[in-house]
């Protein structure tokens, strides 16, 4: 039997009542103007399958929904909400816009499934029931990262995604644009970037292998970018679902795409391609002052698109081969007084570090960026375990966690042969469920810098949305209850008759979660 408020991710706190309220042709949304737009989302979520007009009012005639901004709700923090639900009302309450947005999800979600559909279903008894419920996240964080360098994703597949990020309450979509396979975001001073460094020749496909002499590959170009118009639409459209786009531009390593475009970024001059294999090169970005100035230049346009507090430089897998062998690299050693390599990628974070806080924003990397000493204002993601999330929480940092294990979700889902071929490892669903984001190591004030954690889809192996989404789903929805949901409510057995239901939505949504064509084994 699935349970009558199959909420995911649970509530914080959920008082059932009797009796339910049923919309009909008569029910009207009221809001105040500053919620129009928070009152529109809902309408249009609630119209399609209903075929109802739910009107949007400012006052209510008869039935309705009522959306308002409430101050005493502050105590619930800026995504909080109260939702109560009566025979006779609907009403959401929160001190912020946000809360309203995350209480219109969880009103969806006390909905027959059927209002997933994007037309009118008849015979279904649009019936919520009663209920009362207090809810706000545990965490600010709760994300989700995408590498669209090794492949693509249409910009329709981003918005799905999004969507699918919003029912759960995720959000922070960190949006991978650049790498060695692929730049993917038009830079207006340098068309190079998309014209040449968003394409290559061939893809290595499964098996993963380091032995140059036994890769296997497609045997056709790939590629594709976002305009900036495309950015501005997906910018805004996670904006109206309570997400912020995180973008990452990686440096100084994971940059052949641009050195591609632009061989004076690197450090021997010479051409080289865009990367057509997976894993780690020696070709990373020079250190002259050139480089310097374009990628200041790459960020002036970049902070231009992306309103988020955060921006991500990468960081991570950044040999230092070409640095110990370029005359200019260590000149840069001598002239900056630095110790050795390690020091001098330091150095250039910590260039990007005061370069992004006199601009009022954030820089965030991934935990090879302690190596070397961390830039002051940096925030870590910790992705090689989480030691070096502790070491920066010790230190005064904020963190955020992404461990391999168990938030890699290109790691597959069981042991089983029957898996599809990827790069190694399995984090099982119960692993990502069980998933504690603070490390016992932080108490008090260590703990309060963690941020919150984000699951990692790197896209080595998944050419294709329906791949990226069989390894995303549900192992993304049992994350989300762990991000969300107070410890207390951590409950598998409670979550996994939730997730009967839920997956009846992400089936009305067609997502190609893994067991929907295939039980699994
Ligand atoms: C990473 O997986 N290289 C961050």
């Amino acid at each position: 039997m699935v349970p009558p408020t199959a909420l995911i991710p649970i509530p914080a706190q959920l008082t059932s009542r009797s009796g339910a309220f049923v919309l009909t042709a008569a029910t009207q949304l009221t809001a105040p103007d500053i919620l129009r737009s928070q009152a529109e989302l809902l309408r249009d979520q609630l119209r399609p399958a209903t075929g109802l007009p739910l009107a949007i009012a400012a006052s209510a005639r008869g039935a309705c929904i009522s959306l308002a901004l409430d101050a005493s709700l502050a105590r619930l923090g800026d995504e909080g909400y109260r939702l109560e639900v009566t025979p006779d009302e609907v009403s959401i309450h929160a001190s912020r816009a946000t809360g309203i947005i995350h209480a219109s999800q969880t009103l969806r979600q006390l909905l027959p499934t059927a209002i997933f559909r994007r037309a009118p279903v008849s015979g279904v008894a649009w019936a919520i029931p009663s209920v009362e419920i207090e809810d706000r996240p545990r965490f600010a964080w709760r994300g989700s990262h995408l590498d669209v360098g090794r492949h693509f994703m249409p910009k329709e597949f981003v918005l799905k995604h999004l969507d699918l990020l919003a029912l759960h309450k995720l959000n922070v979509f960190h949006w991978h644009l650049t790498e060695d396979q692929g730049w993917r975001i038009e830079i207006k001073k340098y068309p190079r970037l998309t014209e040449v460094g968003a394409w290559r020749k061939d893809s290595m496909t499964a098996p993963r292998t380091k032995d140059p002499t036994l890769r296997k590959f497609a045997g056709k170009p790939h590629g594709g970018f976002y305009t900036q118009d495309d950015v501005r639409e997906v910018v805004r459209y996670a904006a109206e679902r309570g997400i912020t786009v995180l973008p990452e531009i990686e440096m100084p390593g994971h940059a052949m795409a641009a050195i591609a475009a632009y061989p004076e970024l690197g450090n021997t001059g010479k051409p080289i391609e865009v990367l057509t294999y997976w894993g780690i090169t020696d070709h990373v970005l020079g250190v002259g002052d050139n480089v310097l100035r374009f990628f200041e230049d790459v960020f002036d346009e970049v902070l231009e698109l992306f309103p988020s507090k955060f921006i991500h430089v990468g960081g991570d897998e950044c040999p230092k081969v070409e640095w110990r062998q370029t005359p200019a690299a260590q000149a840069r050693i001598k002239s900056e007084g630095l110790k050795d390599e390690d020091e001098l990628q330091s150095w250039f974070i910590r260039h990007f570090d005061s370069w992004l806080a006199r601009r009022g924003r954030r820089l965030v990397g991934w935990d090879e960026i302690l190596e070397g000493g961390l830039a002051p204002g940096a925030t870590v993601m910790s992705w090689r375990g989480e030691q070096g999330g502790i070491a920066a929480a010790k230190a005064g940092h904020d963190v955020v966690m992404a461990p391999q294990k168990p938030t890699y979700l290109d790691h597959s889902q069981t042991e089983l042969p029957t898996e599809p071929a990827g790069i190694g490892g399995h984090n099982s669903l119960e692993d990502v469920y069980a998933y504690e984001p603070v490390p016992k190591e932080l108490n008090g004030e260590g703990a309060r810098h963690v941020l919150g954690a984000q699951g990692q889809i790197w896209t080595e192996y998944m050419p294709d949305p329906k791949r990226v989404e069989y390894m995303a789903w549900p192992r993304l929805t049992a994350l989300a209850e762990v991000l969300w949901s107070p410890p207390e409510t951590r409950d598998f057995a409670s979550f996994k008759s939730r997730l009967e239901m839920h997956l009846e939505r992400l089936a009305i949504l067609d997502v190609n979660y893994r067991g929907r064509f295939r039980p699994p084994d």
